[in-house]
């Protein structure tokens, strides 16, 4: 079973992982975890690219085929073969971040992104997308407070983040099925239990 998280900045999703992780491995399952971009060699150093304080210059266009490039190294190399031993995987982020970011966030035709996007990941989507949601501000501030590293997309304005927010929201509510909607304003604890109730109901029957 492959899961997503997704959300803006600050929506909390990286400190909720290991904890959801850890609650599923107590359910007896084999997790693995991933995050974008990233979590290849090959990746985290495209990463570093997309990252880069001195990369201002980035044109959209490159930037999203960086985004892609790293997934689709992920794809094959960590979560095809992962999925393929019947472990969950749960990756912090994947191609809804596209969508929601370099699509509704920065514009590009999202038909064009959606077709990248499959080229990209050969057709694998997540079985279930958990959207952490929460009020763009919110979000913002909490990523400043943290002490988070600061990093060359942040520094975009709040109204790419408020587009963002409602793309992501868009996405979620034309596929029902698949994206379970978290209020990330609660509590912490609450969030990971919100978490949690959404994972349980979607967990695969264990083999006997
Ligand atoms: P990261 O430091 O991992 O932040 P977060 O904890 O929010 O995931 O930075 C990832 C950044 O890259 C984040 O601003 C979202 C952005 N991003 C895209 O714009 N497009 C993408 O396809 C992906 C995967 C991430």
């Amino acid at each position: 079973m492959f899961i997503t998280l997704e959300g803006p900045e600050g929506s909390g999703k990286s400190s909720q992982i290991p904890a959801l992780a850890e609650y599923i491995r107590q359910q007896g399952y084999n997790v693995f975890l991933t995050r974008e971009p990233g979590g290849t060699v090959i990746g985290d150093q495209i990463r570093n690219v997309i990252m880069a304080m001195e990369n201002t210059k980035m044109n959209p266009r490159a930037e999203t085929l960086l985004f892609c490039a790293a997934r689709a190294q992920l794809v094959e190399e960590v979560i095809r073969p992962h999925l393929a031993q019947g472990d969950i995987v749960i990756s912090d982020r994947y191609a809804d971040s596209t969508l929601a970011y370099q699509g509704y966030g920065h514009g590009n035709d999202l038909t064009t992104l959606r077709r990248l996007l499959d080229f990209a990941t050969g057709g694998l989507k997540p079985d279930l997308t958990l959207l952490l949601d929460v009020d763009s501000e919110k979000g913002l501030q909490r990523r400043r407070n943290c002490g988070g590293e600061w990093n060359r997309l942040d520094a975009y304005e709040l109204q790419f983040h408020r587009r963002v927010r409602e793309g992501y929201l868009t996405l979620a509510a034309a596929e029902p099925q698949r994206w379970q909607l978290i209020d990330a304003g609660q509590p912490v604890d609450l969030v990971q239990w919100s978490l949690r109730q959404a994972v349980l109901a979607r967990l695969p029957a264990k083999a006997a």
